[in-house]
């Protein structure tokens, strides 16, 4: 048979569901995330009717501004150079790659957020892998960030 490179997309759909193949997987990357943004309380809601999870946090939030680049591949806050890498990071996730897997592989991911010290709370949602909207929420109590992931399979 004669060889083929494949399709970026075919590609990143292949990588993404490597990493995180089901709601266990999504669950932890997503606690995670709530634990090294410093957060005292997380909530998990999973709805079976909807096949979809959440995790609400009360950790820093996530920058107006770096709303720009959530969601990207290969985007961190957590590490910025190799000596950083080498010196074993505190974190639990520093590679920038789970919420690009997430929303490869999902029909919708939705990452809202109040970022610690400001009153606005921002959200961003990705359909079918693609960025679809940046707005204005309704102000949470307090600053904390929801993720919310619909999959395009049955719990
Ligand atoms: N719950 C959250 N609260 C605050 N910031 C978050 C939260 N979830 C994600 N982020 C921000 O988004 C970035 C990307 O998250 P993502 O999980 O994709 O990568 P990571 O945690 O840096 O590394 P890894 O891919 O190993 O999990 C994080 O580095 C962090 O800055
Ligand atoms: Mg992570």
């Amino acid at each position: 048979m004669a060889l083929k490179r494949l399709p970026n997309d075919v590609q990143s759909l292949l990588s993404a569901s490597a990493h995180v193949n089901n709601f266990k997987r999504a669950i932890e990357e997503l606690i995670y995330n709530s634990l090294d943004a410093e957060s005292t309380s997380i909530a998990i809601r999973i709805h079976i009717e909807e096949s979809s999870i959440q995790v609400i946090d009360n950790g820093c939030g996530i920058a107006k501004h770096d709303f720009n680049l959530i969601g990207q591949r290969h985007v961190t806050s957590k590490i910025d150079n190799i000596g950083a890498l080498q010196a074993a990071p505190k974190n639990y996730g520093f590679r920038g790659e789970f919420l690009a897997n997430i929303i490869t592989i999902s029909q919708m991911v939705k990452i809202t957020s109040r970022h610690l010290g400001t009153e606005d709370t921002w959200a961003k949602t990705f359909c079918d892998g693609k960025e679809k909207k940046f707005a204005k929420m309704t102000t949470r109590p307090s600053n904390g960030t929801t993720v919310s992931v619909y999959s395009k399979v049955e719990i």
